[in-house]
């Protein structure tokens, strides 16, 4: 398997599996002299960890992160940080049941393709790799990226804002702090979330799954953040994004609304503001130009697939018997993914930040220019 890494300059390296022994994060380019805490860790971990509502997986996982490298008497010494999360729910039971199903292709999950590359050795335990345990290890690289972005005055923030074709209204980053994780969806509109909360019960009483949309706001990034051609910070989000499992679809601004507006309509009008900084009127494109952020909020959806397990029988193959054959419903999974998903996403976008903010600091660095442009790209921070 190839891949396990994300990040250039702040780097962070995933293992582990569904049902393996434990999840690792190896965490490289954490600045030395941070009070970094296993508490503060854990409350990133405590956000993913599932079994904690009526909508999530009810897997017992506790999630206990220890953090076992990289730290001299509780501080950061500038080397890697490396975390581990043990698994505990591995009971015979449910190791059995993937048993019973190991060579069948369950409908919406990655059977097939790890079928096709690891043959005989495929995990058929519990998706392996492809599991949404895997993200256990990103949340808490995620973690230490949220440390470092603090002190930069950089806050990510996500929420769930569709559930099942239910819409939340458009929330500002102040309205969806307020209301952030008061209910078991985290979706900030907080009548939406009963409306789609009674409706996901009712999904799960007929033995189905839904899925959803999640949004990610950013504060205090300053102008100018990715660079302008394959390294865009718009792409390195884009990749962290997509390569969470279950995402289908990922929109900046308005994205998709671009395509059925005029010019005129879709441009960010640009002005000065009381002290003479450039800022725009509006923010269609999600805080990005040129794939750089702009100095505005940054601004991205993501949709997610309805969890494939499903407590319904599906359609099969056998690859042992390379024949047809039915699925038999399956209990354990969550209703619907987004409240799992949304630290993952805020964690994806954390890293790929805060990897920009060394490239683009190492970069400037060595570009020397007069400081004023340097000044002009963080309105508020002189
Ligand atoms: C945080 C998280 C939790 C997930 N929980 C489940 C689950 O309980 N049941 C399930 O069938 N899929 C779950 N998934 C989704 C599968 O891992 C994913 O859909 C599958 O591996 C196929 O990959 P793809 O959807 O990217 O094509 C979860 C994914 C994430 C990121």
């Amino acid at each position: 398997m190839i891949g396990n890494t994300f990040g250039r300059f702040f780097r962070v390296t995933t293992c582990g599996e569904s049902y393996g022994g434990a999840l690792m994060a190896v965490v490289d380019g954490v600045p030395p002299g941070l009070k970094l805490t296993k508490e503060y860790v854990q409350a990133e971990l405590d956000k993913r960890r599932p079994g904690q509502s009526q909508l999530d997986s009810p897997r017992k996982e506790t999630d206990q992160v220890e953090i076992v490298a990289g730290l001299l008497e509780g501080i950061t010494t500038g080397a890697p940080v490396g975390m581990i999360v043990y698994n505990v729910d591995r009971q015979k039971i449910h190791v059995d049941q993937y048993r019973e199903v190991k060579d069948l292709i369950r409908p919406g999950h990655a059977e097939y393709n790890f079928f096709v590359k690891y043959g005989a050795y495929a995990d058929w335990c519990g998706a392996g790799r492809a599991s949404g345990r895997e993200t256990v290890g990103r949340v808490a690289g995620g973690a230490v990226a949220k440390f470092v972005l603090e002190r930069e005055g950089i806050e990510v923030i996500g929420h769930v804002v569709e559930s099942h074709g239910i819409k939340g209204r458009r929330l500002t980053f102040d309205e969806v702090k307020a209301n952030y994780r008061r209910n078991d969806l985290n979706c900030c509109d907080l009548e939406a979330a009963e409306e789609m909360i009674a409706d996901l019960l009712k999904i799960r009483a007929e033995g189905d799954t839904a899925g959803g949309v999640i949004e990610i706001l950013v504060r205090g990034v300053p102008a100018g953040l990715g660079e302008p051609v394959f390294d865009k910070l718009k792409a390195t989000i884009a990749s962290g994004l997509m390569g969470i499992g279950a995402t289908t679809g990922l929109e900046f601004g308005d994205g998709f609304e671009a395509a059925r507006v005029k010019g005129s309509q879709w441009n960010d009008q640009p002005y000065l503001d009381d002290q003479g900084h450039v800022r725009f009127r509006t923010n269609r494109c999600g805080g990005f130009l040129g794939g750089m952020s702009n100095g505005e909020e940054l601004r991205m959806r993501v949709a997610v697939k309805p969890t494939p397990t499903l407590s319904k029988e599906q359609d099969s193959i056998n690859m042992a018997q390379m024949k047809e054959v039915k699925l038999a419903a399956i209990t354990r999974r969550d209703i619907t993914i987004c409240p799992r998903i949304y630290p993952v996403a805020e964690a994806m976008v954390r890293i790929a930040i805060l990897d920009g903010l060394y490239m683009a600091r190492g970069y400037d660095a060595l570009a020397r220019l007069d400081p004023k442009w340097k000044k002009m790209g963080e309105p508020g921070k002189e």
